[in-house]
């Protein structure tokens, strides 16, 4: 098969992981007698310092073309990037929501996996990680706290800044049908996370999730405060197998649940909208401290390489073997600085993604 890929290599970390990727892509497009054409396009930082925008048409353009859209990170130091200093809307952040709306990728799915090789890098008490736990969430991500109206503004001679929190009652059902359909191929379990003892927006959340979970017959639904939800993380991560959730909250229990798989840097992330399209990128940000250094772990952005082979072209046995060869690379002791343990060999992210490659 051939595919177009559209690669957003962005700021920071991002250049050195996706050419880690695009190495493990390589090697499968060799191996299953494939062609990945890839268009390299600028996004974040590096497109303001170039056209002096996030996000230019050019880029929404070219990633509607293509059958898929790879990305790295995007942003800088938030307090001495030059970048930081220009209106919200001109920030490296806004390219990314600016494509996440203009493609419609409402749905993130970032799967949380607890490697058995990596358990001595989870920070839960070894009782809990030797349980284990393999949980997707599911976030809404073209909606609700981040995409409603915000202002900030003086009223009485004092500054007043407003965010709204806004879901219309088909974004609700869209990603709900996401996490139901997702969750029928995996434990069949869903976990809505809202604050629908606070939040309207939530008892809508919730009335909605409850209304499609009746087509589901298989699947079990459960309700759960986001504060409750944070704690269970911490507390029992093996209780959940789909998460789905509004976007702010998808955004914070994310990064938890990243971090009790070891690192942010394992986490692999596909943002989709109605069709087979996505933007697959790691979940974790540009790591500037320790950018061009060599030493980010491009295991998440493998890990999205994978899940765009698998949801956008529907390359199973190829996705399977780069998860396999990321597994054996686990086993066979190679670990980048962020989830080095004692007794293992310590790789940089070149090293890494040569290694990966060369067993798939
Ligand atoms: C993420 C990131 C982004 C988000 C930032 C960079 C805007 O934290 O993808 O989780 O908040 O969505
Ligand atoms: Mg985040």
């Amino acid at each position: 098969m051939t595919k177009n890929i559209a690669v957003i290599k962005g700021d920071g970390i991002g250049p050195e992981i996706i050419t880690e990727a695009m190495k493990v892509l390589d090697a499968v497009a060799e191996k299953y007698g494939h062609t990945f054409n890839y268009t390299q396009l600028l996004m974040g930082g590096c497109s303001i310092d170039a056209n002096g925008e996030p996000l230019t048409k050019e880029t929404i353009d070219a990633c509607k073309a293509s059958d898929a859209v790879l990305m790295g990170s995007i942003g800088g130091d938030t307090t001495t990037s030059p970048w930081y200093k220009l209106p919200p809307n001109l920030r490296p952040e806004a390219g990314l929501l600016g494509i996440r709306k203009a493609l419609g990728l409402f749905a993130n799915l970032r799967p949380c996996v607890l490697y058995p090789q990596l358990s001595g890098a989870c920070p839960l008490k070894k009782e809990i990680s030797d349980r284990g736990f393999d949980m997707l969430i599911m976030r809404e991500l073209t909606g609700g706290l981040y995409f409603g109206e915000k202002k900030t503004e003086t009223v009485d001679g004092m500054q007043v800044a407003t965010d709204t929190l806004v879901y219309s009652e088909s974004e609700i059902r869209r990603i709900a049908i996401k996490a139901f359909d997702v969750a029928m191929k995996r434990r069949k379990k869903v976990t809505s996370v809202d604050k629908a003892n606070v939040l309207e927006s939530s008892r809508l959340w919730r009335k909605v999730i409850t209304e499609v979970a009746k087509d589901y017959p298989e699947v079990t639904l459960e309700h759960m405060l986001v504060d409750n939800s944070a704690m269970q993380l911490v507390r029992d991560p093996a209780q959940f197998d789909v998460m789905v959730t509004e976007n702010m909250f998808g955004d914070i229990l994310s990064d938890e649940a990243s971090m009790i798989t070891g690192s942010i840097g394992m986490l692999a992330s596909a943002s989709m909208n109605e069709t087979k399209f996505g933007l697959y990128e790691p979940s974790g940000g540009s790591a500037p401290d320790i950018a061009g250094q060599n030493k980010a772990n491009p295991i998440a952005t493998i890990l999205s390489a994978a899940m765009m082979l698998r949801y956008s072209f529907d390359m199973t046995d190829e996705a399977d073997a780069v998860e396999a060869a990321v597994s054996k690379a686990l086993n066979d002791g190679y670990r980048t600085g962020d989830i080095m343990s004692e007794g293992m060999t310590k790789v940089s992210c070149s090293e890494m993604g040569d290694i990966i490659a060369k067993s798939v």
